[in-house]
């Protein structure tokens, strides 16, 4: 070989070299090129699994394992219930769970001098007492740490007084009263019945009445279904059952004594008689059974008939009993105390492959009042099969693109201690990075067909997951959850969707929506809202809330319970997996629109005043139109993505990330400064329900009858101009970036 030949061979071999090394550089980049279809056509396939893997068996056996003994809050039995959830979670296959404590206010009753109410005679003997606990349901005998009924935080005290009925105890309910009737609760014992609205809003409105105590219960019109049997034999409340519950007034605030704080070992603590929402009062529930004593000799006036519940007794309003019985008082005897104690969520993470910065949250609480049958094991138990089988995906190589948090959050039935504790030790963290927050309280309050109540960016991949998921309606076998779900709740008015809600509180999403705008959603069976009258579900609370109660009752077939963990599982899957995050801005403008009007509507009440001090909804209605414009453009724009450019999508993803933070308010509402949210809040009147534009509907609450209106309707107008300021500058986060 010459000189020359060696050379052209030296050539043709680097080239072939380059050649080789370009063509496997192309062909690992070919493949590993971020691709919209190759990741998320996998991904769809992985969705299909991941639902598939759920098994309604499973969920019925997590059921039996988490309801076998009481775990309230701050108890022995709920940490080792938190260590043997933290011991499987890490056995499913999660990257790392830890249990994270918290010292919290909570409230138990004196196991030595029990709480109850009686009837005294004019020489002070007690000749009626209520009972001291419910009877137990059988096979459940022995256990021994069944808390009796009690209202959780309730003012210790034996006040002593004249009944008054108070209907249902709402605002209307004390208007009517003091206004129509002249019945002043001064010094008196107000007693009112369960539903309509939150138990911890009736005690505030008896405070304000200036009643010394108030006694809640459970009238059978609220809790007994029609032609229902009472537990074991059906699934309404017994006369003896009644209904646990805290009676705090937080507004958003988590443990009382640490507002705003993690209530670690280190943080400064209020003295209890400074705590956020205490009620100065005693309060205690009672069932139906003894409720008629206290009702039936009740004098004064009778109510009008919406007023009556289904008790044989005429529910006179009072003051006192009828004549034959004038000497008789009533007595509440409270010594329940607060404590501060030691309560532990439970933190199980999977670390997104691609954003591991950006969190999708699965939270639900674990503590039960007794075993948690309903509330809030069902959610629990649909937690904990999306957990195993998002392990499962795992060993098939599968990793979420974002990472996905599991919580399973303790002391919620005393005010969402646990998740507002974590949310504010967390809280810079959460508003950089958190995704969306998808709550799992109770998976069923009734077995008619699914609730969903969510942000309105979320409407669009609820209707999404629920045409992937089969209906487990009996009647509607073949069909998908969301056309048996549009049949049994359709939409009326604007739209032809099943109806989505807006969110209330009550549940462990409140910190998360409402305190830092992070994007939330609840799911869960439901009954049928036109033809059945009960408040919640019957034995909501009581002792009777078992795992035979679900069995024989509820859900025999695990199936409703099995669509409700594919609701809440698929919707976290999406969030946590999409490439584009499946947020819909267009959904939040015509929510806004109907809002705006909706508001507007309302103050058309109040013509005369409107021109007098000039009120004008303008600004707010520029600013619904300037989002929609806003909202339509960058959806428009969506579509034409380079979907193969990370760092561009990464930037809409943001935006769209960061919209639910625009809405929020660093200042918080009038006297409500972790309620922060500007478009959703839980209403002033019942904590369960959502208010839209919160700060308008209260300054306009009630200004007929408010004592300076030049005031009020200044105070209207500047929540108009808040309103109108933050829906406009949350337009301008979804426009151009430059
Ligand atoms: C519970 O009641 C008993 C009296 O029966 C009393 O001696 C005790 O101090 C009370 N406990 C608390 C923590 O208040
Ligand atoms: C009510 O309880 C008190 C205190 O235990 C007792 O003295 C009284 O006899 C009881 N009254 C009735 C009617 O049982
Ligand atoms: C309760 O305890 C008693 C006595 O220890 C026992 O005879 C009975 O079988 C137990 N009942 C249940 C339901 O476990
Ligand atoms: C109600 O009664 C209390 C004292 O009994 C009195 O101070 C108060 O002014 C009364 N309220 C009304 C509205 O009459
Ligand atoms: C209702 O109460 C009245 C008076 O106490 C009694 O005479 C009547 O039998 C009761 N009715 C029913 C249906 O229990
Ligand atoms: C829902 O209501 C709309 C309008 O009222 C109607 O057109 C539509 O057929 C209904 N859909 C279902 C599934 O009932
Ligand atoms: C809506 O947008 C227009 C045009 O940019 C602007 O003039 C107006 O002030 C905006 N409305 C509000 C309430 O900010
Ligand atoms: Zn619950």
């Amino acid at each position: 070989m010459g000189v020359q030949n060696s050379r052209l061979f030296k050539w043709v071999l680097w080239v072939s070299v380059i050649t080789a090394f370009f063509l496997i550089g192309f062909i690992i980049g070919w493949f590993a090129r971020p691709t919209p279809n190759g990741r998320d056509g996998a991904s769809r396939s992985y969705l299909r699994n991941f639902l598939d893997e759920m098994q309604a068996d499973n969920i019925r056996q997590h059921l039996r394992k988490f309801t076998r003994l009481p775990h309230l809050a701050g108890t022995e039995q709920n940490l080792r219930l938190a260590q043997q959830i933290r011991d499987e979670w890490l056995q499913f296959g999660l990257d790392s769970v830890e249990i994270v404590p918290y010292d919290v206010l909570l409230s138990y009753p004196n196991r030595t001098s029990p709480n109850y109410i009686s009837i005294i005679s004019e020489n002070g003997n007690e000749v009626f007492n209520t009972s001291l606990s419910e009877p137990v349901p059988e096979g459940y005998e022995n256990i021994s740490d069944i808390v009796p009924p009690y209202s959780a935080f309730s003012a210790k005290g034996q006040p002593e007084g004249d009944l008054v009925y108070v209907n249902y105890g709402r605002t209307e309910d004390f208007f009517k009263l003091e206004r129509e009737m002249g019945i002043n609760c001064t010094g008196k014992i107000v007693i009112a019945r369960y539903g309509k609205i939150f138990r911890g809003n009736k005690v505030k409105n008896a405070i304000l009445a200036g009643a010394s105590g108030i006694i809640l219960f459970s009238d059978p019109a609220d809790y007994c279904a029609p032609g229902v049997k009472v537990y074991p034999d059906g699934w309404n409340l017994p006369g003896g059952g009644a209904q646990r519950g805290n009676v705090l007034n937080l507004n958003g605030a988590g443990d009382p004594l640490t507002p705003g704080y993690p209530a670690k070992e280190y943080t400064y603590r209020l003295n209890v008689d400074q705590g956020v929402g205490l009620p100065k009062i005693p309060v205690h529930p009672i069932g139906y059974a003894d409720a008629v004593h206290l009702l039936k000799n009740m004098g004064g006036e009778i109510p009008p008939n919406n007023w009556k519940g289904d008790l044989n007794v005429s529910y006179r309003i009072g003051p006192g009993f009828t004549a034959e019985f004038a000497t008789q008082r009533v007595r509440m005897n409270i010594h329940t105390n607060n404590q501060v104690t030691r309560i532990y969520n439970v933190i199980g993470k999977v670390r997104g492959a691609v954003e591991p910065d950006r969190y999708v949250i699965l939270g639900g609480h674990r503590d039960a009042w007794v075993f948690g049958g309903i509330d809030p094991v069902t959610g629990a138990a649909v937690v904990h099969e999306s957990v195993r089988s998002v392990g499962k995906l795992m060993n098939q190589g599968w990793r979420p693109r974002r990472t996905i948090i599991f919580a399973s959050w303790d002391a919620e039935e005393f005010g969402l201690l646990g998740s507002t504790e974590w949310a504010e030790e967390n809280s810079k963290l959460l508003q950089e990075r958190a995704v969306a927050y998808i709550n799992a309280d109770s998976a069923i309050e009734g077995t008619y067909t699914l609730r969903i109540d969510c942000t309105p960016s979320l409407h669009t991949l609820a209707y999404d997951v629920t045409k992937q998921i089969d209906s487990p309606d009996e009647e509607h076998a073949g069909m998908s959850l969301y056309e048996s779900w549009h049949k049994k709740d359709n939409w009326t008015g604007d739209r032809d969707a099943p109806r989505i809600s807006k969110l209330g509180s009550g549940s462990d999403f409140e910190a998360y929506f409402i305190r830092l705008g992070i994007a939330s959603g609840r799911a869960r069976y439901t009954k049928n809202r036109k033809t059945e009258r009960y408040s919640s579900y019957p034995v909501y609370h009581s002792v009777y809330e078992t795992f035979e109660l679900v069995e024989r009752f509820y859900d025999p077939t695990f199936r409703k319970l099995l669509a409700v963990a594919r609701v809440r599982g698929g919707l976290v899957f999406k969030l946590a997996d999409s490439q584009l995050l499946p947020l819909d801005c267009n959904e939040y403008a015509g929510s806004l629109n109907k809002y705006a009007h909706s508001i507007y509507q309302l103050a058309q009440k109040h013509q005369a005043d409107l021109l007098k001090y000039q009120v004008s909804f303008d600004s707010l209605f520029s600013a619904v139109a300037n989002f929609t414009t806003a909202a339509r453009d960058f959806h428009d724009r969506l579509v034409h993505l380079d979907m193969t450019n990370s760092m561009n999508v990464r930037m809409v993803n943001d935006q769209l990330m960061y919209l639910e933070r625009a809405f929020v308010d660093p200042l918080g509402l009038p006297g409500r400064p972790f309620y922060r949210h500007i478009i959703f809040a839980p209403s002033s009147h019942n904590k369960y329900a959502g208010e839209s534009f919160p700060g308008i509907y209260d300054a306009m609450f009630d200004i007929e009858n408010s004592k300076d209106p030049g005031a009020a309707w200044s105070e209207v107008k500047r929540q108009i101009s808040i309103a109108a300021f933050t829906v406009h500058a949350a337009a301008t986060t979804l426009m151009p970036a430059a």
